[in-house]
């Protein structure tokens, strides 16, 4: 097994049977997430890039069986930030120090080209960079956003098992989701995807198919979190994913794309009090602190325990800025595009 990883450090390649091998023994953990750091260092550095996360609706047609925002889930209020608010709460990110902003909702069909693009072009005036994170749209659409300012999209292929997915995500079509990750990857976005740990169904076995998905496709960014049960879905009464796969998962992802941007999960927090931080030192680095105001955090209620639901922008950047601190990690400055070391373009 230490084999296995000191190839993966050296070399930046696993065959999946490796990966598969390395998720299924336990024993060297710990040799693991620290070979995933000394990587993290030598490629990305020691700074830790924030991003304002603004969950601007958790309006959504579709129907994601693990997700508390999908559409049959009548036990959520609702609601949808007026365009002059979400840009009130990227300009506070902005005075707080954030040098990015993330907008993300349900698949909300009211935010249509027309309100999005002015909404981005506004937003870009403040000097910040902008991702998106509001699921499968056209390639003309992703192809506007782009020209009116947008920089990065997040577009979690969720899991590369294309029956689970389609199981899971009902009337949602795996080709559907790869043809977005490609349309943004021409466009020139900087790509962000990543899986859920411990969907039902779930084999190890396909987890390492995603692992080396994200390296096919060349993503810029992987987000990696547990799968948590929500008690309003249909999926609430399945264990759900555990810390320790999901950091094994992200860990390996960092060995074998060094120089790509790893958020440390708000996902991963939630099942370990210091899951941000026990992450940081595994490989990522990047945080996405909660930067919505008021009421509206509780209600982007994707699963339960979802952390700082009652916190404002200001504590959070103090806090995570704090805690990132105190493990002598540093907080960029710059916008926090990847370095591309080892890009195949
Ligand atoms: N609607 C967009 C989409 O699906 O890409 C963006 C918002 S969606 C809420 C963001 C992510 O939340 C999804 O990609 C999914 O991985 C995650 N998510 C949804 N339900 C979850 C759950 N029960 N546990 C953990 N993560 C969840
Ligand atoms: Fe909607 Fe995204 Fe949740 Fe699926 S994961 S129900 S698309 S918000
Ligand atoms: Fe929100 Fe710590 S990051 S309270």
């Amino acid at each position: 097994m230490l084999e296995l990883i000191k190839k993966a450090e050296e070399t930046h390649t696993l065959s999946k049977n490796e990966i598969v091998e390395l998720l299924k023994d336990d024993q060297y953990n710990d040799e693991l997430f620290k070979a995933a750091d000394r990587v993290r260092k030598k490629y990305v550095g020691d700074e830790v890039h924030l991003r304002g996360l603004i969950e601007f609706s958790n309006i959504c047609k579709q129907n994601c069986l693990y997700c508390g925002l999908r559409r049959d889930n009548k036990n959520i209020k609702r609601y949808r930030l007026k365009p002059e608010q979400i840009i009130n709460f990227a300009k506070n990110a902005r005075n707080l120090g954030y040098r990015t902003v993330v907008l993300q909702s349900g698949e909300d069909d009211f935010f249509n080209v027309e309100r999005m693009t002015k909404i981005i072009k506004s937003i870009k005036q403040l000097d910040i960079a902008i991702t998106l994170s509001i699921g499968e749209k056209t390639r003309e659409e992703y192809k506007a956003y782009k020209e009116a300012g947008a920089d990065r999209y997040l577009l979690r292929i969720e899991t590369t098992d294309k029956e689970l997915y389609e199981k899971l995500d009902p009337n949602m079509s795996h080709e559907n989701r790869k043809r977005c990750l490609k349309d943004l990857k021409e466009l020139g976005y900087e790509v962000g995807t990543g899986c859920l740990i411990g969907l039902p169904g779930q084999t190890i076995e396909s987890i390492a198919d995603d692992i080396l998905f994200f390296k096919e496709i060349d993503a810029d960014m992987i987000g990696v979190g547990p799968f948590i049960p929500n008690p309003d879905t249909p999926l609430k009464n399945e264990k759900g994913g555990t810390f320790e796969l999901s950091l094994k998962v992200m860990a390996i992802t960092r060995l074998l794309m060094p120089d790509i941007n790893i958020p440390a999960t708000t996902a991963m927090e939630t099942l370990n009090v210091n899951g941000r931080l026990i992450a940081l030192r595994s490989g990522a680095n990047v945080v996405m602190p909660n930067v919505t105001e008021g009421e509206y955090r509780k209600l982007y209620a994707l699963y339960p325990g979802k952390i700082c639901i009652n916190d404002t922008p200001a504590h959070c950047f103090s806090c995570i800025t704090g805690k990132i601190n105190s493990i002598g990690r540093p907080i960029a400055k710059d916008y926090g595009y990847r370095k591309k070391v080892m890009s195949k373009k």
